[in-house]
């Protein structure tokens, strides 16, 4: 029998401190999240150096609280894997160098790991992960088609040119006066609302699977515009179902397309904008109609960004040798074709 795996993650790329345990690349021990969105939230965004001030705070403290819940001791650990990247500089640092200062005195070897495939992860955490298959990843930060042959191989087929989706949304909220981060409210009032505005869809060229949301973004806000100058005020409710269902139009019909094309079985969704309702009922509708691909969901707690992810994707780069060194440093360009 072969032994069991235990890996520490730890993720510091933007506004939540958060260490985990998991066992075998699957099995969640602890999953620990000490958000900032409180801090955030008067500024109407992530301010990097108030994320970095916070994650130096919080970072033992929740590694501590990892350790705990999962009543482990640190020499129990097969690896620390954490997010190298990408990200803002100043919060990656704050991670890459507590797991470095934790790897070097208790001799544990580390591991960095990319964003992303911690989000792509993530569904490995609900079920096993069936080649090849396809990740739709919509973030705060990144809104991605990534094609996958075998565990730890990434092809971007598709991405944003612009903003991402969740940045557009956070956008379009703050021009309807909500508050940050929006995505949410948005989700919440489209359900009150009919999509009766008609508003733009970035297909781009026919073959491309990349995305578009800049367009739509400055729609909304013309939208709102000509509405105030004309006297007029547009329901909030229907301005936030006419934009959600663009953002859903296009992210849907373009997954689809390329899970035809590429002949997946399986497709994971990703990411906090994952957790959106509308996107999620429109791909169970649209996927439970096609046969043979399985669509897996995971629950909003795995969506937004937290470490059980990191230490999911760690796991698969621990498997296959891979090792970093004490030269590991913040990269927030980092490459997820190239990690
Ligand atoms: O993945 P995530 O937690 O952080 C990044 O890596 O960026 O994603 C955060 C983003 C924010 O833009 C937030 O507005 C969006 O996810 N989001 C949503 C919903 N919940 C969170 N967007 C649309 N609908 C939601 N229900
Ligand atoms: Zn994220």
């Amino acid at each position: 029998m072969s032994k069991d795996t235990y890996i520490l993650g730890m993720e510091t790329s933007c506004d939540e401190t958060a260490v985990s345990i998991v066992k075998n690349g699957k099995e969640i021990l602890s999953n620990v999240v000490a958000s900032q969105i409180e801090s955030h939230k008067r500024f109407g965004g992530v301010v990097p150096e108030i994320a970095s001030r916070h994650h130096v705070e919080q970072i033992t403290i929740v590694i501590e609280e990892a350790l705990d819940q999962a009543g482990m001791s640190l020499k129990e650990l097969d690896a620390i894997a954490v997010t190298e990247g990408p990200g803002l500089v100043g919060a990656l640092l704050i991670g890459v160098n507590a797991a470095k200062a934790l790897a070097f005195a208790h001799g544990i070897p580390l591991i960095g790991v990319h964003h992303i495939a911690g989000h792509i992860y993530a569904n490995r955490l609900v079920t096993d992960m069936k080649f090849p298959l396809l990740s739709l990843v919509v973030s705060g930060g990144h809104t991605e088609l990534v094609y996958m042959k075998e565990h730890g191989s990434y092809e971007v087929i598709g991405e944003t040119r612009d903003d991402a989706a969740g940045e557009a949304y956070d956008k379009v909220a703050r021009t309807l006066g909500l508050p940050y981060p929006g995505g949410p409210h948005i989700d919440r009032l489209a359900a009150e609302g009919k999509p009766e505005i008609n508003l733009p869809r970035a297909w781009l060229e026919a073959d491309s699977f990349d995305f578009s949301f800049s367009g739509l973004k400055s729609a909304v806000i013309n939208t709102v515009h000509n509405a105030e100058q004309r006297g007029e005020t547009i329901a909030q409710e229907t301005l936030a179902a006419s934009f959600q269902a663009s953002v859903i139009d296009v992210l849907v019909t373009k997954t689809l397309k390329a899970a035809k094309q590429y002949g997946v079985g399986q497709v994971l969704l990703a990411g906090g904008v994952a957790a959106n309702r509308g996107l999620r009922s429109t791909l169970e509708k649209e996927f439970g109609a096609l046969d043979g691909v399985e669509l897996v969901v995971p629950p909003l707690s795995l969506c937004t960004d937290n470490a059980a992810m990191i230490a999911a994707a760690g796991t698969i780069e621990f498997d296959k040798g891979k090792r970093g060194s004490m030269a590991m440093n913040a990269n927030p360009g980092l490459d997820i074709e190239s990690f």
